[in-house]
């Protein structure tokens, strides 16, 4: 069963992409379609006193000013804003009142024939506030900050082996805001068909949970909202949870009776959640030797004041290497922000990237090479739970990544290495991420003619899940790819959760495997009912599809065509749908690793720093496709990059608003930035996670490349910035 699985196959929607055939959100349309231009709030913190739409109102083509005194109907309570992945607190709802929580939130909703009407009677919509005093700055809040849940539980007593240790580390390192930036911006289009039945389009990640949360809202009827995303222009979790984008636009549709599509600007995409800041504190305590006595994990994050995002931010520790003890603690600090939210593996990238800088701290104060420090703590058990792994071959990963790299010829005394006018500088770093797997339905059917058709309401948010859905469906029914449709981003499809986590290669996968077996069982029955069936007395588990029949696997000559099966049954087509679900044993921790080497040249007189090399080894499990795997990995790497250079989410405190809330400003990695990235995809069978050995790729790559980076810049220059991002001002201060 493994044509196409594993094969470097090209995106089966890459010339819809590069051809514009792809619609995104913001590009259906209807007739009678009304444009809106989102009004934002200019404070951070108060209430609405007054607003003034008459102007806006007598320019020609302009429909209706929407506000919190004028839009229709919605819920009054916390549980219907509710959506799959809202964390604990009460949500943000979009134009409800006149209560402002940040600097960049939704106040008005202009709306008219054309988006540039909107936009320009946007402005000249007037608001008076009542200002509240706010704060935004993270070190001013952390003081305030409180643990909410236990992280894990320590281990040992490592205050007490922490000073008792022969080398210690102790350090805090600052990771800022940073917002997604992806390429397509938010958008919803709601076509109204008069009716009572809404069809959204909108950029979502998840459409169920979209469909879910807007019949909650609004008191709609599930059958009669439906909510599409076929494609997504990259999310990277700001499209986990919905956004307030589509909450207007629903709520204008129902308020003018007709089509409404509302596009957020480039600035407003800042008024969105973000990667929470975090201010960590690490201790590690070694022995002379290199072994771990001691790791304590302190963690700041912050959200907004109504919500309390978090995720588990202070063990991955615990996952990657062995120590005598541990210990964990994590606080939230409140902002007058939006909630804080995923963003690319989740406290990974940035917790990971602390104690990573750490551990190449501690392996200068050692003397030791600081990946050799890494391998004498390597762990094959999950310290906190003390599981082994499904499987884990870190190891390799080190192996052959130092060897590409070609790690040995470091020069370990920082300042040392030159190229030129340039210093030149190796660091490596460990990265570590978790391979979920999530309940999920897929239905198949399968038509006389050999073709079949593969839906699941699960997203493809860039990721390549139509190409990889493709290959294993050819695969488990035996077709050409060209056999195969996807159908997917669609709330009427079988269930789907959002996509996220790295967890739906896996979960779908899986689930056309389940969903295959059920198509190839009633093949099986029909077959079975031929005359003279050479199936007759074949088990399920004795057959398989291949080429458009279905054969013995003891013996090709014992087959059946399934066209020639399903006449006999009298159909003309076979649909099934299965749900999977993924049990676990409870005896292994499941994760994703690599290793990543990172070769810097800093400029000495100007402390401009290149990343002219990464090499990173991963080990996740099955690689469905080579060629979407590693741009899956690259990505990863360039945008680890720019946690380690050149992303920041700058705040004015004052005002408590975003100063650089746009792609000019707020710096992210392009082409002259982004040198050499060589992937690795090192072996692991893994028969415990699931059937078909996939642990996802989706977040393994960006975790870790910012330390490897801020460790050859040390190496480099011997100046330790402990501070993201690494910016020339703070290498030549
Ligand atoms: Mo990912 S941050 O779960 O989209």
């Amino acid at each position: 069963m493994t044509a196409y699985i594993g094969t470097a196959i090209s995106r089966v929607d890459g010339h819809d992409k590069v051809t514009g055939a792809a619609k995104y959100a913001g590009e259906f349309t209807a007739s009678n379609l009304a444009y809106a231009s989102v009004l934002t709030s200019a404070i951070a913190k108060g209430r609405i006193v007054r607003i003034d739409s008459r102007e806006a109102m007598k320019v020609t083509g302009v429909v209706a000013v929407l506000t919190h005194e004028n839009r229709p109907v919605m819920a009054d309570n916390d549980e219907a804003y509710k959506d799959d992945v809202a964390p604990g607190g009460s949500p943000f709802r979009p134009l409800y009142d006149d209560r402002i929580h940040f600097s960049g939130q939704p106040i008005a909703l202009v709306l008219a024939e054309t988006s540039e009407t909107a936009r320009f009677a946007a402005s000249l919509v007037h608001i008076d506030y009542d200002e509240e005093p706010h704060v935004t700055d993270v070190y001013r809040a952390r003081e305030d900050a409180f643990a909410l849940e236990a992280p894990a539980k320590p281990r040992g007593d490592a205050a007490k082996a922490f000073a008792a240790a022969d080398v210690r580390h102790d350090a805090e390192y600052y990771v800022p805001i940073e917002h997604h930036n992806p390429m397509e911006p938010y958008a919803s289009t709601v076509l109204w068909d008069g009716g009572g039945k809404l069809t959204v389009y909108d950029k979502t990640q998840g459409v169920q949970n979209v469909q879910r949360y807007i019949c909650g809202i609004f008191g709609l009827k599930s059958e009669d909202v439906r909510v599409l995303s076929p494609f997504v222009g990259g999310a990277f979790g700001s499209g986990l949870r919905p956004q307030y984008q589509v909450v207007l636009a629903v709520l204008a549709a129902q308020a003018l009776e007709r089509s409404v599509r509302v596009v957020l600007t480039r600035q407003q995409m800042y008024g969105l959640g973000y990667r929470p800041a975090m201010i960590q504190r690490i201790r590690l305590g070694a022995k002379a030797d290199g072994t771990l006595d001691a790791i304590t994990h302190d963690a700041i994050t912050v959200t907004s004041q109504y919500e309390d995002f978090h995720r588990n931010e202070t063990t991955w520790s615990g996952l990657l290497y062995t120590s005598a003890t541990a210990a964990y603690a994590h606080e939230l600090a409140r902002l007058d922000l939006a909630t804080s939210c995923d963003m690319r593996a989740p406290s990974a990238t940035t917790s990971v990237h602390a104690l990573e800088c750490a551990m190449d701290e501690l392996a200068v104060a050692l003397k030791l090479d600081p990946l050799e420090l890494r391998l004498r703590c390597y762990s094959d058990r999950d310290q906190n739970g003390g599981l082994p792994y499904s499987s884990k071959n870190l190891r390799e990963c080190y192996r052959r990544g130092a060897e590409a790299f070609a790690w040995h010829k470091r020069d370990p005394v920082p300042r040392a290495m030159r190229d030129g006018g340039e210093l030149v500088g190796w660091g490596v770093a460990t990265g570590v991420w978790e391979a979920l797997q999530m309940p999920i339905s897929v239905g198949i059917t399968l038509s006389a003619n050999g073709h079949a058709e593969i839906s699941c309401a699960t997203s493809d948010i860039g990721t390549g899940t139509y190409t990889i859905m493709t290959q294993v469906a050819a695969d488990v029914l035996g077709l050409p790819l060209d056999s195969i449709h996807i159908r997917l981003g669609d709330s009427t499809l079988p269930q789907s959760p959002v996509e996220g986590g790295s967890w739906i290669a896996a979960s779908v996968s899986n689930g056309i495997v389940t969903t295959g077996d059920a198509i190839r069982e009633e093949l099986l029955r029909m077959a079975q009912t031929m005359p003279g069936s050479p199936l007759a007395d074949a088990q399920p588990g004795d057959i398989t599809l291949a080429d458009g029949m279905i054969v013995h696997k003891k013996g090709a000559r014992r087959g059946v065509s399934i066209a020639d099966a399903m006449r006999h049954g009298g159909v003309e087509r076979i649909a099934q749908e299965k749900t999977t679900t993924f049990a676990d044993d409870g005896a292994h921790a499941h994760n994703t690793h690599s290793a990543v080497f990172a070769e810097v040249k800093v400029d000495e007189q100007l402390g401009i720093i290149r990343v002219t090399r990464i090499v990173g080894a991963v080990a996740a499990g099955r690689i469905l496709n080579p060629k979407t795997a590693r741009s899956q990995i690259m990505g990863g790497v360039v945008w680890g990059i720019g946690v380690a250079l050149h992303e920041e989410t700058l705040i004015d405190h004052h005002f408590g608003r975003i100063m650089n809330a746009n792609i000019a400003e707020y710096h992210v990695p392009v082409n002259a930035d982004v040198h050499d990235i060589e992937v690795i995809f090192v072996d692991e069978q893994d028969d415990i996670v699931n059937p078909l050995g996939i642990k996802g790729l989706g977040e393994i790559g960006i975790v870790g490349v910012s330390a490897a980076i801020a460790n050859a810049v040390y190496h480099a220059t011997g100046k330790r910035v402990r501070d993201l991002p690494i910016t020339l001002d703070k290498l030549i201060s």
